[in-house]
């Protein structure tokens, strides 16, 4: 692939409309089939017009993206979704009603305008109507809908700030908007809805209780919840590998004594190995670990701050060099359970029960 003179532009996340010269400019490469990563209040996205198929698969050819994973249309207006989406059920427009814009990514059965490219081959389409100002701005400069993923180089983490999109897409992509740090720091919560349930496909900060105070049925694929056993066995190859650093992750899940306990032994047995290695701890346990190599990330219980680094702190650890990362498991209720899903597939499953 010929590396690109990628452009770069810094945009007011509060008031984007006055850098309309950056957002016309982005518009322009969207236009003309080029890719632009934009910040949203969840991940920058790695945006393509969703309406052309050749501009779609540059997404996947940057990311190094299997093209059986499908991408998520963002759009600026709800009444967008009519010219993507049929058979609309009642439920996701109570949905879309509570929750956009927002981190919420519904799945629909896709009407013809939608390339099979986005959709990985399926009847479905996945949409989104972003909150930050910055997407919905660009969108609608553009007048078409942005195919989306998560701006990373695929398997790494998210990207949560411009430099990590900097770091994995410059030279690969035409243009980085630079709208600073995302709020959320966690990918949307993404659900099929169907007449008389809604499906949770991937957890986020829309959580399962939020989406209950809407609809009475909802459930949890069973996928997730299967990778929630320990005794599950690895998946073959790399097919569960997601969000991963360089750095072995492993979890440690139990009492706060017996974590901290063990966290100590693993660091003293990497010293006399040789191995860096690096703990991840919350503000609460810091205290223990003095002395040694340690990241913070957040107040034990105060998820939304956990959630915002996680991603972060995980591509610090490669700027690190770390070798081995070791991390306290977190409760799985609420916006735990989004953190624990990605924790799990950074880690390959790596968890230790004390
Ligand atoms: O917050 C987000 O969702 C970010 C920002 C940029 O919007 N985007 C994002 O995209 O995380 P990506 O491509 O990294 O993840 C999209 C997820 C994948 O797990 C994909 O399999 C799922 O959405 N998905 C997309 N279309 C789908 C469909 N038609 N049916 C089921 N799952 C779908
Ligand atoms: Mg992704």
């Amino acid at each position: 692939m010929d590396k690109l003179d990628t452009i770069i532009e810094k945009i007011d996340k509060i008031k984007p409309d006055l850098d309309k010269v950056a957002l016309k400019r982005a518009a322009n490469i969207l236009k003309n089939d080029g890719l632009v990563a934009f910040p949203t209040e969840t991940v920058y996205g790695l945006g393509a017009n969703a309406l052309s198929e050749n501009a779609v698969k540059k997404i996947f050819i940057a990311k190094g993206r299997p093209s059986d994973n499908p991408l998520i249309v963002h759009i600026s207006k709800i009444k967008d979704i009519d010219y993507l989406a049929k058979d609309i059920p009642q439920n996701a427009l109570k949905l879309i009603e509570r929750f956009w814009p927002g981190a919420l990514t519904l799945v629909f059965k896709k009407n013809k305008s939608v390339p099979y490219s986005i959709s990985g081959g399926l009847d479905t389409v996945a949409i989104r109507m972003p909150c930050n100002k910055i997407a919905l701005s660009l969108i609608d400069t553009c007048g078409f809908p942005i195919a989306a993923p998560s701006a990373n180089i695929s398997g790494k983490p998210s990207s949560t700030e411009y430099n990590h999109v900097f770091n994995d897409l410059y030279g690969k992509i035409d243009m980085i908007l630079d709208g600073g740090n995302c709020d959320l720091g966690l990918e949307s919560t993404v659900v099929e809805v169907f007449e008389d349930r809604a499906v949770i496909l991937r957890p986020g900060s829309i959580t399962e209780e939020m989406l209950k105070e809407v609809i009475t049925n909802v459930e949890v694929d069973k996928a997730i919840l299967l990778q929630n056993f320990k005794d599950l066995p690895k998946a073959p190859g790399m097919k569960y590998k997601h969000y991963a650093p360089k750095g072995k992750i492993t979890i440690i899940d139990g009492n706060m004594e017996n974590t901290v306990k063990k966290i100590l032994f693993f660091l003293e047995e990497d010293k006399n190995n040789n191995v860096k290695s690096l703990v991840i701890s919350t503000y609460e346990t810091a205290q223990f670990y003095k002395g040694e190599n340690i990241f913070k990330i957040g107040g034990k219980t105060d998820e939304k701050e956990i959630a915002r680094n996680l991603f972060s702190i995980l591509r610090k650890c490669d700027d690190d060099n770390i070798e081995k990362i070791y991390i306290e498991s977190f409760r799985e209720s609420g916006i735990g359970f989004a953190i624990m899903n990605r924790l799990k597939k950074a880690s390959g499953y790596n968890i230790v029960k004390v």
